[in-house]
């Protein structure tokens, strides 16, 4: 832990390798995406995470492009809209977003939300898959399921289906900790990544963040995204403000304390996103 860097990275099921943090770009105005990607991509990510409802896949790739750093040293992922579910709509999404971005493949894709009921989540899939076997996509996963989801999905891989989640993304944070989903994913070798690692800033006042701000001289920000490298995830905190891309992960020079990761054990369930893990079509 003490020797991870903004460039480290975890292996996946896949064979393929993610960097153990991730720059989001949700809500990244557009216009505003390439220029805060390329900020990112010079401050040491190595890793952006966008997706088709984010209308930002194209200029998240421009930055990608224009970056100068190799194209396999970084990591893209897209995500299938709940729209699309469905193995023609999601084949035809796929389409549409090499075209959106003009890269040659995407190192993950995940299905954005359990929506749509079983056939369509298995169908969604099968086009994961058959883009996988094609050389397109590297790594597959699932956003948003729960353990039901990720059972059934389980099952259909098991049955012969093909593929492997490789990564499953979560709102996650000291007052959402998805322990059950957690501990599913450590069972079967499924990469955990961290959204809403900020809480979106609206827990910035909380007590418990304040004292731990003091004791370390650290940011809120800094606070909770150690918090969630220490436990195994990969964050994944999104700015759209220049000045915070880089002190947001000033966090490879201190290590919160047994003791301190204990007080920010909460027991709490807050989203403060949607929440269609709860789902049951
Ligand atoms: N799979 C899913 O369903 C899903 C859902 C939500 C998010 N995500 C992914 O996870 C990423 C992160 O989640 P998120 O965007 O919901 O939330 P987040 O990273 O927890 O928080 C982002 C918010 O915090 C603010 N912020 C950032 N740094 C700050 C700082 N140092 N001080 C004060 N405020 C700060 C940002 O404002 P400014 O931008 O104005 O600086 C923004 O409003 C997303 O960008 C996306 O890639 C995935």
């Amino acid at each position: 832990m003490a020797n991870l860097t903004l460039q480290s990275t975890y292996i996946l099921a896949s064979g393929f390798r993610i960097p153990v943090v991730g720059f989001g770009v949700y809500q990244t105005a557009r216009a505003a995406t390439e220029a805060v990607v390329l900020k990112a991509f010079e401050t040491g990510y190595r890793h952006v995470d966008s997706a088709r409802a984010y209308r930002n896949e194209g200029p998240t790739a421009d930055a990608i492009k224009k970056s100068g750093i190799p194209r396999s040293d970084l990591f893209f992922t897209t995500k299938i809209r709940t729209s699309e579910m469905g193995y023609g709509p999601s084949k035809r999404a796929l389409e549409s977003s090499f075209k959106e971005t003009g890269l040659d493949y995407f190192d993950l894709v995940l299905i954005h939300a359990p929506y749509g009921g079983r056939e369509a989540r298995l169908g969604t899939w099968r086009a994961l898959v058959e883009a996988q076997k094609a050389g397109k996509i590297r790594s597959i996963g699932v956003s948003n399921y729960g353990v039901h989801h990720l059972e059934e999905l389980d099952e259909y891989i098991k049955s012969g289906g093909g593929g492997e989640i490789s990564v499953g993304q979560w709102e996650i944070h000291p007052w959402l900790a998805r322990e059950d989903i957690v501990d599913w994913c450590r069972k079967h070798n499924v990469v955990v990544e961290a959204y809403s690692p900020l809480v979106q800033g609206v827990r910035a006042n909380e007590p418990v963040l304040t004292a731990l701000t003091k004791k370390y001289n650290k940011s809120f920000a800094q606070v909770l995204v150690r918090w969630s490298l220490q436990k195994g995830l990969v964050p994944l905190p999104k700015t759209a403000t220049h000045s915070r891309v880089g002190p947001n992960i000033d966090i490879f020079d201190f290590e919160l304390n047994e003791e301190d990761m204990k007080m920010l054990e909460t027991g709490e369930y807050a989203p403060v996103c949607w929440d269609p893990v709860k789902s049951f079509d």
